[in-house]
C-alpha cells in the first residue's frame, strides 16, 4: 500500500491540527513543511521529526523538492485561492482549510485549475468525516429516523454573516450528507431588528469576504422532498452548546451536537415528534465510529485523523473526498445564495447564474462602492466598532 508524502502549508493553528493528523496516520508521510516565519516551522518541524533541510519559506521550492502527493493549505481565509491556485500549478492534490473560497468566481477557478491538472481538491471541514457524524450518518442509513424529512442547523452564536462563512461552511457539509445537493435557498438577514440595507454590507473580519446580518435564518430545499433551516444567529456570548444538527425523519430524529461537551456527541430519539414526556421520548447516544487506524494516545484530533484517512482512501481508489472541492464549492453556493436571498428579497435557485459576490452586486445597484476594510481583522474588536455604528454602547 502506497504511503504518501503530505507537505504543510502554513504552521501554526490550523497547520498544527493537520500537521499531527498526517504524522500521526501511518499511511501519511509529513515531508516537507512551509511558512514565511521560520519559529513556526520549527517548532512544528521538531514535533514532527522533518528534518531542518525540509523546512521551507518558498512554497514553490518546496513542492518542487519534496514532491508531495498532498499539499494542505491550512491558511488564513483570504490566502485560500490564491495559495490554492499557486500549488495547483504544480500538479498536486490539495486540501485547504474552509470556507474554500470568499466568492464563487473564485471556487470556480479553482475547480477549474484542479480539472486541467488531473488533481483533487478536498476542503478540511473535519466533522463530516468525524467519528460522530459517521456515527450520525450511519444510523441513519440503517434507517433509524425512517425516511428523512427536514434537517435543521445552527452556529454558535456569531454575528451572522461571519458566522455563516465561519461556522455555516461546516453545518452546511453536515447536512449535504444526509440531503444531497441544496436546489433553492430563502433567507431572511436582520441587522439590529431590521431587514438588512446596502450600508450593512462589510467587509468581514478575519478574511472572510464580504457578508451581512446579524442573524440569518436561512430555508434550504434539498433533493427527494427534504427541506432544511439553518440559523446563524448572534448570542450575546458564544454557546457552544448551539452548534448542533438536528435530522427528523418520519419514524425518529438524529441529533448532532459539535460542542465537545457533556451534550456533545451522536444522539438518536425514536420518536418523530416533540412530545412532553412518553417512554420513547429520550435521546440515546451513538457510540462514535473511529477510524480504524486511529490511535487515542496520538496526538491527533479525531476529526482531523479522519480527515486524513478519508483522504488516503479517496486517493487509494481514485476518487473524490467526501469532502470535496466540488462540495466546497457548493457550499459557498449556498452561502452565496443565502446572502443574496436576503438582499433581494427572493428565493434563490442553484447553482445560480450570477458567479459575483450578490452583496457587492447589490451595492453597486444602489450606487456604492465595495465596502472598506474591516476596522480590525479581529472578529472581537470588530464586533465592539460594529455595535457602536449601530448606536450601542
Ligand atoms: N476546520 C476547522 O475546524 C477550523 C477551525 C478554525 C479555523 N479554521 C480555518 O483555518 C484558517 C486559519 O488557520 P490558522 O488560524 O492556522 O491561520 P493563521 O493565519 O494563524 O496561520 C497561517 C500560517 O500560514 C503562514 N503563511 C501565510 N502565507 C504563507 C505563504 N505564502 N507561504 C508560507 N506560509 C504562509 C502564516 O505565516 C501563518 O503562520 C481559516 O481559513 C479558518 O477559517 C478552520
Amino acid at each position: 500500500m502506497k504511503t504518501y508524502r503530505v507537505a504543510l502549508l502554513g504552521c501554526r493553528g490550523r497547520g498544527t491540527a493537520a500537521g499531527r493528523a498526517y504524522y500521526a496516520h501511518p499511511r501519511t508521510d509529513l515531508v516537507g513543511l512551509c511558512d514565511l516565519i521560520p519559529e513556526r516551522f520549527n517548532k512544528l518541524g521538531d514535533e514532527f521529526e522533518v528534518p531542518p533541510s525540509a523546512r521551507y519559506t518558498d512554497l514553490d521550492k518546496m513542492i518542487e523538492e519534496v514532491q508531495p502527493d498532498i499539499v494542505a493549505i491550512p491558511t488564513a481565509t483570504e490566502l485560500h485561492y490564491e495559495l490554492s491556485m499557486r500549488v495547483l500549478e504544480h500538479g498536486v492534490n490539495i486540501e485547504v482549510e474552509k470556507p474554500m473560497c470568499i466568492d464563487l468566481e473564485q471556487a470556480d477557478a479553482v475547480i477549474a485549475k484542479a480539472q486541467a491538472q488531473g488533481v483533487k481538491v478536498a476542503v478540511h471541514q473535519q466533522s463530516r468525516a468525524g467519528p460522530n457524524m459517521q456515527a450520525t450518518f450511519r444510523a441513519f442509513q440503517e434507517g433509524r429516523i425512517g425516511r428523512l424529512r427536514y434537517i435543521t442547523g445552527s452556529g454558535k452564536g456569531y454575528y451572522g454573516g461571519y458566522g455563516l462563512m465561519n461556522i455555516g461552511t461546516h453545518m452546511l457539509n453536515n447536512m449535504l450528507q444526509f440531503g444531497e445537493r441544496c436546489r433553492s435557498v430563502s433567507a431572511v438577514a436582520l441587522t439590529d431588528g431590521r431587514l438588512v440595507t446596502p450600508d450593512d454590507v462589510h467587509t468581514s473580519p478575519a478574511g472572510m469576504g464580504t457578508i451581512t446580518g446579524e442573524s440569518i435564518t436561512a430555508t434550504l430545499q434539498f433533493g427527494d422532498n427534504v427541506t432544511g433551516t439553518l440559523l446563524q444567529h448572534r448570542f450575546p456570548v458564544v454557546q457552544l452548546e448551539a452548534y448542533s444538527l438536528e435530522l427528523y425523519g418520519t419514524e425518529g430524529r438524529l441529533l448532532f451536537n459539535a460542542s465537545g461537551r457533556e451534550t456533545g456527541g451522536a444522539w438518536c430519539m425514536p420518536t418523530p415528534h416533540h412530545l412532553p414526556d412518553g417512554t420513547n421520548n429520550r435521546w440515546e447516544r451513538l457510540d462514535p465510529i473511529y477510524p480504524e487506524l486511529y490511535d487515542p494516545a496520538s496526538s491527533a484530533s479525531p476529526d482531523d485523523f479522519a480527515f486524513a484517512d478519508e483522504y488516503v482512501r479517496a486517493l487509494d481508489e481514485d476518487r473524490d473526498h467526501a469532502c470535496s472541492g466540488d462540495e466546497g464549492r457548493h457550499i459557498v453556493e449556498i452561502m452565496m445564495g443565502i446572502f443574496e436571498s436576503a438582499a433581494y428579497g427572493r428565493r434563490v435557485e442553484l447553482p445560480q447564474p450570477g458567479r459575483d459576490h450578490p452583496l457587492l452586486r447589490w451595492r453597486r445597484e444602489h450606487g456604492l462602492d465595495d465596502p472598506p476594510p474591516p476596522v480590525s481583522r479581529s472578529y472581537s474588536d470588530w464586533l465592539v466598532a460594529e455595535d457602536r455604528r449601530l448606536g450601542r454602547s
